[in-house]
Formats: structure tokens, C-alpha cells, sequence
């Protein structure tokens, strides 16, 4: 007899009874309801009314200029009981080589507030170091109080404010960076 099994997406780093790997289409569905749990937050960056399929182009296809998919790592964070609670997007080599970018960072409303974020950075950090990254760059926009405070306590300084418009939303955005190396 023939088995023919797909592989389970591999484990990319965990966080106590977290893991995180990788998202594919499969995983659309699950995805999509994740952003329904977020609308506050898709609404914030894209205005109303909020569509919750777009965190699952934020994770598997939206890219920024001259990328491919293949510098792409859209992951979702999972619960100890293989809940999708929160969704984390890194481009590689962008703007320049050795930086990457984080284009997202969420997690389920139930899930903020616990010290989880923080955790989760500081394994990304380490997953990031491991691929030779010496910068992390991001853009957060002016009307996230919470996620400039949160930036700034894990490090990220200032570069430029930039105006971006997404979706009916224009936005200045505050774009920070900071170094990766050990401290
Ligand atoms: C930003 C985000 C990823 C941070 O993750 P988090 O797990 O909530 O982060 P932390 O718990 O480390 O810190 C968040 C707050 O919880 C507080 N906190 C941290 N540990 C805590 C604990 N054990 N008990 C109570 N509060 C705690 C922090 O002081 C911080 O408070 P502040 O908002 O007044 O600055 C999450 O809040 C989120 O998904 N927000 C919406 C999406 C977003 O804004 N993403 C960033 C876009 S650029």
C-alpha cells in the first residue's frame, strides 16, 4: 500500500505552549477567522469596513516592491491546543540585504496584555539572528498608540515618518528599526 502524506508545516520556534510555523493556503480558513477576531486592527490600517480576509493576503501573499514569495515568511502563532492566536509576517533582505522587515504582528485580542508579544520578539529575534539578519525594520502607524509603546520598549528607534494610504485609510506611519545584535 501507498501513503501519501502531506508533511506538517515544521516547527519554527516555540514560546512555552506556543508554536510558531509557517502558514500556507491550507490554512486560509482558520486565518480569515483570526481576522475576524482582529477587525479593530485591520480597520486601523485600511479603514472601514474591515475586511477580514485581508490578514490572509498580509500572510501568504502581499509582498512590497521587487520581492518575491520566496522572501516571504508569513507564520501563525498556535495555542498548546493548536489554536491559531496570532499571526506574525517577515520579508527578507528588505529594504537592504542582511535587514528585514516585519510587516505584521498580531495576536488575538484574548491573547495581548500577557507578556506574549514580548516573548514572542525575543524568539523571533533569536530565528532571525540564526539567518545572518542584522536589522529589523517595521511601520507603525500613528493612530497605534499602543504598538509605538509596545516598539519602543522592545528596542525599535525611530527612522522616518512616511505617509501610506491602504485601502479608504491614508496614514502617516512612524517606519523604526533596530539592531539584532546579541545584548
Ligand atoms: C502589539 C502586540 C503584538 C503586543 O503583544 P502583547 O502580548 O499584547 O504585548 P505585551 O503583553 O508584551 O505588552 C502589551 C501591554 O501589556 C502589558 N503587559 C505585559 N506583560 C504583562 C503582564 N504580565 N500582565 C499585565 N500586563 C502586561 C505591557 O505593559 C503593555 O502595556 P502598554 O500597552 O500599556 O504598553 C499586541 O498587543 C497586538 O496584537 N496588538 C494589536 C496589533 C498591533 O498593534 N500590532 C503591532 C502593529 S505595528
Amino acid at each position: 500500500m501507498w501513503w501519501t502524506t502531506t508533511p506538517r508545516e515544521q516547527t519554527l520556534f516555540e514560546v512555552g505552549e506556543y508554536r510558531v510555523r509557517r502558514v500556507s493556503e491550507e490554512d486560509a480558513p482558520i486565518i480569515r477567522k483570526l481576522g475576524e477576531r482582529c477587525l479593530e486592527h485591520i480597520e486601523l490600517h485600511y479603514g472601514s469596513p474591515p475586511d477580514p480576509s485581508q490578514m490572509i493576503r498580509e500572510l501568504l501573499s502581499d509582498l512590497p516592491p521587487n520581492k518575491a514569495l520566496g522572501d516571504k515568511f508569513g507564520m501563525g502563532v498556535f495555542d498548546g491546543a493548536g489554536r491559531l492566536v496570532g499571526a506574525i509576517d517577515v520579508i527578507r533582505d528588505y529594504p537592504e540585504p542582511r535587514e528585514w522587515y516585519l510587516g505584521l504582528l498580531v495576536l488575538d485580542p484574548h491573547h495581548r496584555n500577557h507578556g506574549l508579544g514580548a516573548k514572542l520578539m525575543a524568539a523571533l529575534t533569536q530565528w532571525l539572528r540564526q539567518r545572518e539578519a542584522v536589522y529589523l525594520r517595521l511601520a507603525v502607524s500613528e493612530h497605534n498608540e499602543g504598538g509605538q509603546r509596545f516598539w519602543a520598549r522592545m528596542g525599535f528607534e525611530p527612522v522616518k515618518q512616511v505617509i501610506a494610504e491602504f485601502g479608504n485609510k491614508q496614514s502617516v506611519f512612524h517606519v523604526m528599526r533596530r539592531a539584532l545584535e546579541v545584548r
